[in-house]
């Protein structure tokens, strides 16, 4: 019987229990950079036991911004203050890694202040944000901005990097068909769309070495018609493997309204009550041999080990959960496995920083 507290191998990464606090952006940067506020909270999720952290998503290049008070990785100057940072979470035996991204259209933030990248001429359906169509020299750009966030990440002792490839955000939006109707390379077949995230990981990789890892996210599907299919989904996490990425964390672009769309069916696969997305995860898991993580709508100890003893499933992503409760899992490990506090609500996001609004911390 396999245990929610044995330890995970991510590459070379020993990962002390099965649970992993998913990327939470936190609103609550000085202009990218990291401050006490940060490493409190950061030393706060260590000490509660949480196996593997995953830190908000930081931009990669400076100009781009989908939110703010976000972690930046786009020059060397931020380096010394995530050493800071790695060095408090390692102090208790917790893992952790950064997040990268390129947000692109899927941001009410500043439109019109920046120049916002896009696959194609599509506005985003939740923003309506278009942004500017890009040229082979900016996809370039971007890839090797990618590239240095990776170098820089492993410089700063981050345990590894993830790929943001899921919510909407570029990477995603090359990925599906519905944003991408690009008729170059970089379009048309599954293998076009894909290529864009392969160059990143690719240019990634080589800023590293073999022995880092690299984790992706993606969405299970759009969840509508025209967009990317779990069954591309598969594909992709297939292929991905194949190149050598690391782990693949399986979300959806519905996170937060994950709760509305409980029993709806796609392609098959119902969103669930608990763990929204288990049942694709449960598939992609099948496929590989890398660990896959699962995230969304965690909320009981119990269900989380009847997955992962039902399934090849390796490690639970939590987010919400650990904002109202940075000490879930040592609370979990110490025998009250008492169903999550969080209740949902998705009220996190405030201008004033992101946090447990109900539960008032
Ligand atoms: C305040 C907030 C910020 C988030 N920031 C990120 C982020 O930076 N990167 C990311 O991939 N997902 C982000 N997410 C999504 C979470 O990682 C997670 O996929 C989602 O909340 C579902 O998990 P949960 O039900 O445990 O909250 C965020 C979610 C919330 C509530």
């Amino acid at each position: 019987m396999k245990n929610l507290f044995d330890e995970v191998k991510i590459n070379n990464l020993t990962i002390k229990n099965r649970f992993a606090r998913s990327a939470t952006w936190e609103n609550m940067t000085d202009n990218g950079k990291i401050n006490q506020k940060l490493f409190d909270l950061y030393e706060e999720l260590a000490k509660g036991e949480i196996g593997l952290i995953i830190t908000g998503y930081a931009n990669i290049v400076k100009e781009e911004q989908p939110n703010p008070g976000m972690f930046g990785i786009y020059d060397d100057s931020f380096i010394s203050g995530y050493k800071e940072l790695c060095n408090r979470v390692h102090k208790y035996n917790s893992k952790i890694i950064l997040q990268v991204a390129y947000g692109g259209t899927k941001t009410k933030y500043n439109v019109g202040e920046r120049k916002i990248y896009a696959p194609s001429n599509i506005s985003e359906l939740s923003t309506g944000t278009t942004g500017t169509p890009m040229t082979k020299e900016d996809i370039n750009y971007i890839v090797r901005a990618f590239g240095r966030s990776a170098r820089r990440a492993k410089e700063s002792g981050f345990d590894g990097i993830e790929i943001h490839g899921a919510h909407t955000y570029l990477i995603n939006q090359f990925l599906s068909p519905y944003y991408n109707q690009r008729t170059d390379e970089y379009g048309g077949s599954l293998e076009n769309r894909m290529r864009f995230l392969i160059e990143i990981y690719t240019a990634m990789r080589n800023e590293t070495d073999i022995d880092y890892p690299i984790l992706l996210k993606l969405t299970a599907s759009d969840f509508f018609n025209g967009g990317l299919t779990f069954k591309e989904t598969r594909k992709i996490a297939q292929e991905m493997e194949k190149l050598g990425i690391d782990a693949i964390e399986i979300s959806g672009n519905i996170h937060g309204k994950g709760e509305a769309l409980i029993g709806h069916e796609f392609e098959g696969y119902k969103i669930q009550k608990e763990a929204y997305f288990g049942e694709f995860s449960k598939i992609v898991a099948k496929d590989l041999k890398i660990p896959v993580i699962t995230v969304g709508g965690i909320k009981n100890y119990k269900t989380a080990d009847e997955i992962l003893n039902s399934s090849n499933i390796s490690m639970f992503g939590l987010s919400r959960p650990l904002l109202t409760e940075p000490h879930l899992i040592k609370r979990w490990k110490e025998g009250n496995i008492k169903k999550v506090k969080c209740v949902r609500c998705s009220k996190c996001r405030t201008p004033k920083g992101n946090y447990c609004v109900i539960f008032n911390r």
